[in-house]
């Protein structure tokens, strides 16, 4: 996606078509300088301004576009970055985009760029999470004209802002588009199918991608080595299947030499197939390495945009599979942290790897902050759907951040509980602890991670199950039954806004609650 500013005001910026964002309201062009005569090119009351709305209309000569696109965002009092992106990602996804081959186009701000009603710097994060998200397409698999001679917009060009708002509109819009990109990288990757994402594709695309940044590194330790740190609990899930195990590392060091790293470990299972405790479905297991793309995806953003702070990332990488060499259940793995772990079902194997993983890390890197992230529980998809993320952790302060970055970026999380209670569900009679713990799944499964979370050390976990794997509906910036990339623009917004911020206190201007209701606690 291109971006670029426009010198004239709105009507004058030539397009494909201009869109028109409007607030609620009897008469919602009122504010706008050609309302009036963009108010004859439809019936009165045609076009309200509610949410949603989206009107198509040739302009003659209304405004210079070839086009005018009314677009609804609802009362004005409910104005913020998140409302201004999900109606505008609706536009770059109409039908009309293809169907009136509309490559460029320009976007009024004179309106929705109020000040008083969204802060410049979201309006041009909006502005590039809504092109980028809105036009993302998975085409790498399509050979045929009918998909890949798609028209989508090209070129999205910024009208209308007063030039006092302009250099925060356009950092808004930079920085958004960055974050975006990577996100959008995540997609790409969880998209994959398994015969194009090994655990090897996984690795390869870190290493491209950190070669392409000054000053990220990338390493990539091969299954000798993970033998020799005794990763028995990842090698155990990994001995099923021909492709090797890698454990893919991504170091970045914007902050001072010395200060603790912000750690992010992300479960790499490159395909589930439940292992002898088969899936009895395994489709839609192609995207188990969420939590990895999510976490080299962000690591690729902090590095992009030069965070100044330390970051590292982890990704164990495997497949769970079916074949004489396979783990089976009752087998006894001894894993890095010298805990022994009965396998009481070969499908709890995300817990397997991360907990080796989340060992490697804390004794390496001793991070100020870890946090793990994971396609982990059908029961996360039970407990909270497709657009929540359910989040444990072990520090209120770093949950509240975590609340506060999912709520910047507009999308939604939810807490549950690590209660002690729970735990000794976990125990076994033949070795520390046992895989399952039964109900409530996705709980136990945070509370056999935390048996291996060193003393002191600050953690959050992300069962990421639903979010990663939305398959729903057009939903705000994400398309129906689309990865989402979720959660790297959380990760990417705690990097920057929280943890390169310590002590600082979580501003109110994102205060109020949206309809789907992510939490507001400030
Ligand atoms: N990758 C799955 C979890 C999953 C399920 C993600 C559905 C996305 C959609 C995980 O490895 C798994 O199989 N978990 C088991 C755990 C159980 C055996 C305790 C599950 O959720 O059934
Ligand atoms: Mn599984
Ligand atoms: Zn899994």
């Amino acid at each position: 996606m291109n971006f670029s500013y426009a010198k004239e005001t709105s009507e004058n910026v030539k397009a494909d078509a201009l869109v028109i964002p409007a607030f609620e309201s009897d008469n919602p062009l009122k504010d706008y300088a050609c309302g009036l005569a963009v108010g004859k090119l439809f019936l009165k009351g045609d076009f309200t301004g509610k949410s949603g709305q989206i009107m198509v209309l040739p302009a003659q000569g209304a405004v210079k576009a070839d086009r005018v696109i009314l677009l609804g965002l609802g009362k004005v009092e409910k104005a913020c970055g998140k409302v201004i992106a999900d109606a505008l990602a609706d536009v770059y996804r109409h039908g009309s985009i293809d169907a009136q081959k509309i490559k460029t186009l320009a976007v009024a701000t004179e309106v929705a760029g109020e000040p008083e009603a969204v802060k410049a710097r979201d309006l041009g994060r909006a502005i590039a999470d809504a092109a980028i998200f809105g036009s993302y397409r998975f085409l790498n698999h399509h050979t045929k004209d009918k998909h890949v001679k798609r028209v989508w917009v090209e070129k999205t060009i910024i009208a209308g802002m007063p030039a006092k708002h302009l250099a925060e509109v356009k950092t808004g819009q930079e920085r958004g588009a960055v974050v975006a990109t990577y996100t959008c990288h995540a997609r790409d990757l969880v998209n994959e199918p398994s015969n194009f994402m090994k655990p090897r594709h996984l690795a390869k695309f870190a290493k491209d991608m950190a070669a392409k940044i000054p000053g990220l590194k990338c390493r990539v330790l091969e299954k000798p080595e993970l033998e020799k740190l005794k990763m028995g609990s990842f090698l155990g899930v990994n001995a099923g299947s021909a492709d090797p195990a890698r454990l893919i590392i991504l170091e970045w060091n914007g902050g001072k030499k010395g200060d603790k790293p912000l750690a992010y470990v992300g479960k790499g299972l490159c395909f589930d197939t439940g292992g002898y405790n088969i899936k009895p479905n395994s489709l839609g297991m192609k995207g188990d390495m969420g939590g990895g793309a999510a976490t080299i995806c962000a690591l690729g953003a902090i590095a992009a945009l030069k965070l100044p702070i330390n970051a590292v990332g982890v990704v164990p990488a495997t497949e769970n599979e079916i074949s004489g060499t396979a783990y089976h259940p009752g087998d006894i793995l001894h894993s890095m942290s010298g805990q022994t772990i009965e396998v009481d079902n070969t499908d709890a194997e995300g817990r397997l790897i991360l907990c080796d993983a989340l060992t490697y890390t804390q004794r390496n890197y001793k991070p100020r902050v870890v946090v793990d992230m994971a396609t982990l529980t059908g029961a996360a998809v039970v407990a909270v759907g497709s657009k929540f993320v359910a989040m444990m952790g072990n520090d209120a302060e770093t949950i509240e951040h975590f609340e506060h970055a999912f709520n910047r970026v507009g999308e939604n999380v939810w807490e549950l509980p690590l209660p002690d209670c729970y735990d000794k569900l976990l125990d076994s009679p033949v070795a520390d602890m046992k895989n399952i713990g039964g109900n409530p799944g996705t709980i136990t499964a945070g509370l056999f991670l935390r048996r291996f979370i060193d003393e002191g050390q600050k953690w959050v976990h992300l069962d990421i199950a639903g979010s990663a794997l939305y398959d729903g509906d057009n939903w705000g910036l994400w398309n129906a039954k689309s990865p989402t990339g979720s959660p790297v623009r959380a990760l990417v917004e705690y990097a920057e806004h929280c943890f390169a911020n310590p002590g600082h206190k979580l501003d109110s201007e994102h205060g109020h609650k949206h309809g789907d209701g992510h939490l507001h606690k400030h």
